[in-house]
């Protein structure tokens, strides 16, 4: 149990990142979802990252930089086909995975020998990294299970009381988070599906391929092998236009609402995009709204809709 401690809430930049610098970690905004960050060089901020979201040792931690000078310092080299990546996606939802420098601790990056690198695409995180004046490792700043936070309220609900600081900022405009690809083999490999979709990686990198064998992201990416994203309800996958199966305090949320009965909450979004965003969020609603069953009507695996696939998929399987 982590001893409760008083959470600052700013929307200052400059005032959350002297926490930073003062060994104290900080939720922060995004355009993926909000994060939860420590400087990459205090083994022991790190270490309050892992405590305060009970989330286990060895899955690594993504860096988080303000500028290119920054990826520099965290890798060893950067591959020809992560610096294509670079120059069409930094800044943006996607995180790469390159050899590590000595000086990145390893209890940043989970005991492996690579680190991700991201450089957020919103200018309120980057402004605070810099303010920060180091690379910023960050997980999702939500209790370890529970879906990502996508509002700086979502962050107070999970965190208040276990961390010195909350940026506020915009609710994250993607909703899903970043876009792993290992950058360490002849070809960028997806680790995970994020808020870049594979159509646009291949526009630049024709040979990027998605990962064969999921479980062979054990050694790669350890953080899919842990549960991810659920709410409490139970959640259940339903096609479009099959009726789900009646049930004690259903939601329901997809493209197209079933008319036949009333959900409790319900949220009929406009695109897959408007659905990617509003899901984590809706989760959330529904917890707070003590359903039992949530209802997400799937849509069609193409660009965002693998990442949104991926998160329910997830979430079903709690
Ligand atoms: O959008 C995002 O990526 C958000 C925001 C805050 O930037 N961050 C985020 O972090 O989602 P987290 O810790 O919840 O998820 C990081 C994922 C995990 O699946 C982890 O296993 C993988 O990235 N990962 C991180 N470093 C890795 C590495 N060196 N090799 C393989 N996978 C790595
Ligand atoms: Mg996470």
């Amino acid at each position: 149990m982590t001893e409760l401690v008083d959470t600052l809430l700013t929307s200052e930049p400059h005032v959350a990142a002297a926490f930073i610098q003062r060994g104290e970690i900080v939720g922060f905004p995004t355009e993926t979802v909000y994060g939860l960050a420590a400087d990459i060089f205090s083994q022991e901020a790190i270490r309050k990252v892992f405590l305060a979201k009970g989330r286990p040792a060895d899955n690594p931690l993504i860096a988080h930089v303000a500028s290119s000078g920054q990826i520099d310092q965290l890798v060893t080299d950067i591959p020809v086909h992560a610096k294509v990546l670079i120059d069409s996606f930094f800044p943006g939802p996607l995180t790469l995975v390159m050899r590590k420098r000595a000086e990145v601790p390893l209890i940043a990056s989970g005991g492996l020998d690579t680190i991700g690198v991201r450089m957020p695409g919103l200018a309120l995180a980057r402004t605070f990294i810099a303010a920060c004046g180091v690379p910023l490792v960050a997980p999702s700043a939500n209790l370890s299970g529970s879906p990502s936070p996508t509002t700086w309220q979502a962050v107070v609900a999970d965190l208040s009381g276990r961390i010195a600081c909350i940026l506020q900022g915009p609710p994250a405009q993607i909703g899903l988070e970043s876009t792993v690809v290992d950058c360490t083999g002849d070809e960028p490999v997806i680790l995970r599906a994020g808020g870049v979709t594979l159509e646009q990686l291949r526009a630049v990198c024709p040979d990027t391929r998605r990962l064969e064998h999921p479980a062979d992201a054990r050694p790669r990416s350890p953080g899919l092998k842990y549960r991810h994203y659920a709410p409490r309800a139970k959640v259940m996958i339903v096609s479009h236009g099959a009726e789900p199966e009646p049930g004690v305090a259903s939601a329901w949320i997809g493209l197209h609402r079933p008319a036949s009965r009333t959900w409790h909450p319900e949220q009929q979004c406009a695109d897959v995009a408007d659905y990617a965003h509003e899901l984590f969020g809706f989760f959330r609603a529904c917890d707070a709204a003590g359903a039992q069953v949530i209802c997400c009507e799937a849509v069609a695996e193409t660009g965002l809709g693998v990442a949104l696939m991926d998160r329910i998929t997830r979430a079903a399987r709690g």
